[in-house]
């Protein structure tokens, strides 16, 4: 997806092992539609080529302030200005530590210090060894770069090239992606707090197996993603499902119907908005075997009893939160047939502001899928796109109902 068509980005290289995985970064950056213009520190040099990078983002790579390519020689001021964000990854602890100071004895920290702070906003990827990263020296600077303006990424925990294992580590490219992209996204949802359930319940028959069906989950994190980039604090209750947590939202995993309304419900006393994508199986096992349920020889089948499960939808719908107005409900049907006349009826039965209808069958395990947004002044279709931008129109869409529902 070109989630940064049309944006141009400044990558700055600092000297730190983690410039292995800046490599990548520019490649995502360059896929997701941006152009990237490559600055590096001679520390930067000493740990991957300008030519690897100027390779991979298709432009000549910066290194100096004494640079006589630019006519007027201030690359500084010409490429600053040009970007829509100055993104440094890796960022060494020795860089934001003359960010702090206001340096300007290179032509990256030049940049960053000549940059039109209220136009150019300056992202920063630190990677370093764990204790260079705990030390109060840093955490000051860092604490002190965010004051003056700077979005610090965080960072990730794991092995260290130095063999240490702990803080300090530069994010993923694709996380470092993500957060690129969210930081462009209009907050439309800012101050929301945002509760998604995701994928499909297990209802166990015994301890080796159990009842559940074809949801990925991917409807349910694509929303939880597109919230987060809306500007909302985000907790996603996730049935089964192997995806990565979207970045900066809060995951909680559930296996049962069960569990998922007391996950649900405990998170929705806060919560502003609830969207309810789930596949909760209707019926669990009316009792669950201990031991695991051996044939016997005799070759009789196991006779199966169901219960009803919780409506976990209905539950936090009929809340006191949704019912004065502090929680808008937005529920999911997956049906086979008949999808307008069924969103229809589950959203009065229900009776939540918004209904959101798909084909179980062509949305299951797909990574695009069709949307009927169904509300009381009729029926809007969402013609079939990525599961990413449905669900950012989505948010789109609630985020315009808010202020009406709420008087
Ligand atoms: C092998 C090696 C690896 C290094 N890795 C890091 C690192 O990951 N993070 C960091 O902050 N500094 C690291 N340093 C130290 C920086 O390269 C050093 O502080 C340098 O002055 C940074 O310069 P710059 O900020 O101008 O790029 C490393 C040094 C060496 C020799």
């Amino acid at each position: 997806m070109q989630d940064l068509a049309g944006k141009h980005i400044v990558l700055g290289l600092t000297g730190g092992i983690a410039c292995y995985k800046s490599a990548e970064l520019c490649r995502l950056f360059v896929k997701a539609g941006a152009t990237v213009q490559v600055v590096m520190t001679e520390a930067a040099e000493q740990f991957i080529t300008p030519v690897t990078m100027q390779a991979l983002s298709g432009r000549t790579v910066y290194t100096s302030q004494w640079d006589t390519r630019e006519p007027n020689n201030m690359p500084h001021i010409n490429l600053s200005r040009e970007a829509d964000a100055i993104v440094l990854a890796p960022c060494s602890a020795d860089f934001i530590a003359r960010l702090v100071q206001g340096r300007s004895d290179d032509l990256l920290s030049l940049m960053c210090l000549a940059r039109p702070m209220d136009r150019i906003p300056l992202l920063i990827a630190p990677a370093m060894n764990r204790e260079m990263w705990a030390h109060p020296a840093t955490q000051r600077n860092l604490m002190q770069v965010a004051a003056d303006g700077a979005t610090v990424l965080g960072v990730g925990n794991g092995w260290q090239a130095c063999g240490e294992t702990g803080d300090g580590r530069m994010l993923e490219p694709a996380q470092l992606l993500e957060d690129v992209t969210a930081f462009f996204s209009p907050k439309l949802l800012a101050g929301q707090k945002v509760l998604v359930t995701a994928g499909p319940t297990f209802e166990a028959l015994d301890p080796i197996r159990g009842i559940t069906n074809h949801s990925s989950g991917k409807m349910g994190f694509a929303i939880a993603r597109a919230a987060r980039e809306a500007g909302a604090e985000v907790t996603l209750v996730a049935g089964p499902v192997h995806l990565p947590t979207p970045r900066g939202v809060t995951r909680v995993d559930v296996l049962s119907a069960q569990q998922m309304l007391d996950a649900t419900t405990r998170a929705a006393q806060s919560a502003s908005i609830f969207v309810a994508t789930a596949a909760v199986a209707d019926w669990r096992p009316a009792t669950q075997s201990e031991q695991k349920i051996k044939k016997d020889g005799s070759g009789r089948t196991p006779v199966l009893h169901f219960t009803e499960n919780p409506d976990i939808l209905l539950s936090v719908a009929k809340s006191e939160r949704a019912q004065s107005k502090k929680l808008f409900c937005v529920g999911f049907a997956a049906e086979s047939e008949n999808l307008a006349e069924h969103a229809k009826a589950k959203r009065e039965r229900k009776g939540i502001p918004l209904l959101v209808g798909n084909i179980g069958p062509l949305t299951f395990g797909q990574d695009d899928n069709a949307l009927l947004l169904v509300d009381a002044n009729g029926v809007r279709e969402l013609p079939r796109a990525p599961k990413l931008t449905l669900a950012r129109e989505l948010m789109t869409e609630i985020a315009a109902r808010l202020p009406d529902w709420r008087v």
